[in-house]
């Protein structure tokens, strides 16, 4: 991906109304046994409608961060809130989409959307569920299987599922990194599109740091589970940030 020489229009932190939530992390660590990889403890402030890049090498602790921010993982020191409440759990104001799209492949890519909606009547599930595929560009595709998609399609369908219920807060772990070069670079233009649309806060994990900062307005780097660097994207490049990252 070429980064551009100026960042996109869609990402240009103007004035806007944002709807996410604020994410705060107080002195978080995670250890999945005694002595062994995880992460922290960190901390990390993201304001509401923020789009938060996390880059670090394999092993630096980028998934668990957002298994943790999901409610998949307790933390098991320090507190996580989101919008000014503790993560006690999975809620539908946080959504995880991953890296392979797990969609269930007996659904059509309408009940997949609907999933999760239950608990709203049917003409309003109706309209969400056809407003989140208009917003991904797959309104046609409504009554297709997951089988009958493109790898990018079954992503933006996961992404529609993802924003279907309007969360406050989107959270991707390296969503686009099982296409190819060019369905990258188009879905993470669309993602842009949408964030600035939705005014979602975002936080997007990914192994490309260039990548990070055509998305990201802020680029956070994980080194063996704690910050190396937080800053904001305007203020870097990908050689300093790779510099950042290849430092002993
Ligand atoms: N279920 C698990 N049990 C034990 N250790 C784990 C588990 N999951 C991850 N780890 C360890 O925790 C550390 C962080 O892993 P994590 O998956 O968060 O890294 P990552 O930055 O997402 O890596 P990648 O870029 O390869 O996806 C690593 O040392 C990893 O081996
Ligand atoms: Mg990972």
């Amino acid at each position: 991906m070429t980064i551009p020489m100026e960042r996109p229009a869609a990402a240009q932190p103007t004035t806007r109304a944002v709807a996410g939530s604020s994410l705060t992390l107080e002195q978080v660590s995670y250890r999945y046994s005694k002595g062994s990889g995880g992460l922290g403890p960190i901390d990390l402030h993201v304001e509401p409608g923020d789009f938060l890049c996390v880059v670090g090498p394999s092993g630096s602790g980028k998934s668990t961060l957002l298994s943790l921010l999901a409610g998949f993982l307790r933390p098991q020191q320090g507190r996580i809130s989101l919008g000014g409440q503790l993560v006690r759990g999975p809620h539908p104001q946080l959504t995880l989409v991953q890296q392979e799209s797990a969609l269930f492949p007996w659904l059509t890519v309408g009940g997949n959307v609907a999933f999760g909606l239950n608990k709203l009547s049917r003409p309003e599930r109706e309209t969400r569920v056809a407003e989140a595929l208009q917003l991904v560009g797959l309104s046609g595709f409504k009554q297709r299987r997951p089988h009958e998609l493109s790898g990018g399609q079954r992503q933006r369908v996961s992404i529609a599922r993802a924003l279907a219920t309007k969360p406050g807060l989107l959270l991707l772990d390296e969503p686009f990194s099982a296409l190819d070069i060019q369905t990258r670079t188009g879905l993470a233009d669309e993602l842009l599109a949408i964030w600035w649309e939705q005014k979602v806060t975002v936080v997007f994990v990914t192994h490309h740091l260039d990548e990070a900062l055509h998305l990201g307005r802020r680029v956070v780097a994980l080194k063996a589970g704690q910050i190396a660097l937080d800053a904001s994207a305007r203020e870097l490049t990908v050689g300093g940030l790779r510099g950042v990252l290849e430092q002993g």
